[in-house]
């Protein structure tokens, strides 16, 4: 059963501006806009907020700043019933933030860096992670998030990585899941070009655990540590905003898994989960 499993999500958390229009403005012009809203994101807050939804109980390791921003992001992860008590609020410092421009099916970011986040994941003890099942992590290879994954191993934890654009190889060897899209798959210094499946394969022998890849409308692909390919279409949509479908269904792919569901299953849950995120403005409820 996913109720109750308990996950440690180790990554970032953002204060989000998103503004909607159905087209971006072009010089000079003062577009109207459609809807805007501020909500909390990053990669890591999102997932959480996500395993949460799926009944996982769920701890954050993560940082803000001691801004308006900060306390709202807190604030919104604990009413989606995340535990924050590892979320170190950084003093002088202001919340990482992302500015969204949305347009439906296209997205164009900037991100602002705050809040130092190395100080909270230095501090995660092993006990921390012993009382987990799962471990999740989100962002730079570096040598501090590495000692986590290092220390779900030796728990014996399962562990996912997010590789979110960047080469995590050396970090993900022995994760079970690692996640990312056709774009970041594509840009992998060992990708076989125009060939995500073979690149996928590739990746998961290396890091002897399964690649699952998102590919937009086109659904996911799933390659296995021993080198099977399975794809799951999903119901092609017009999103209303696609900040943190990603995210979303990472929790959803991992809830499934949590819970011993086959591959199929899990990116049928993961595709499920990013669908009722893009369907509405920000990633969170
Ligand atoms: N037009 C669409 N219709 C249906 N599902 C979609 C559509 N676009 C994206 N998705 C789904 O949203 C999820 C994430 O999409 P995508 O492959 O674009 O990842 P991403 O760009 O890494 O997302 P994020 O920026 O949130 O990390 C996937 O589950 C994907 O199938
Ligand atoms: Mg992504």
């Amino acid at each position: 059963m996913t109720a109750g499993k308990r996950v440690l999500v180790v990554g970032g958390t953002n204060f989000d501006v998103i503004a909607q229009a159905d087209r971006l403005p072009v010089e000079h012009e003062k577009l109207r806009g459609e809807a805007c809203s501020v909500a909390p994101g990053g990669a890591g807050a999102n997932t959480a907020a996500g395993l949460a939804r799926e009944g996982c109980s769920v701890r954050l390791v993560s940082a803000v700043g001691d801004d308006a921003a900060g306390v709202m992001c807190l604030e919104a992860l604990r009413g989606c019933g995340v535990d924050t008590s590892l979320v170190r609020m950084e003093a002088g410092s202001r919340t990482s933030t992302a500015v969204v421009l949305s347009t439906g099916g296209g997205k164009r970011m900037m991100t602002f860096p705050g809040a130092d986040r190395g100080p909270a994941f230095e501090t995660v003890t092993g006990d921390d992670v012993r009382g987990s099942d799962h471990v999740h992590v989100v962002g730079e290879p570096t040598p501090a998030l590495k000692r986590i994954v290092d220390l779900a191993h030796e728990a014996g934890c399962s562990v996912s990585v997010e590789w979110n654009g960047r080469d995590m190889s050396a970090l993900a060897v022995g994760a079970a899941l690692n996640f990312m899209n056709a774009d970041e798959a594509a840009r992998l210094p060992r990708a076989v070009p125009f060939d995500t499946a073979t690149t996928a394969r590739r990746y998961a022998a290396l890091v002897s655990g399964d690649v699952i890849v998102t590919m937009g409308p086109e659904g996911a692909l799933w390659a296995t540590a021993g080198g099977k390919v399975l794809h799951e279409p999903t119901r092609q949509v017009d999103p209303v905003d696609r900040t943190g479908g990603g995210d979303a269904f990472d929790a959803g792919v991992i809830a499934g898994r949590l819970n011993g569901d086959p591959p199929k299953v899990c990116m049928r849950r993961g595709l499920d989960a990013a669908l009722h995120v893009l369907g509405r403005i920000g990633a969170h409820p």
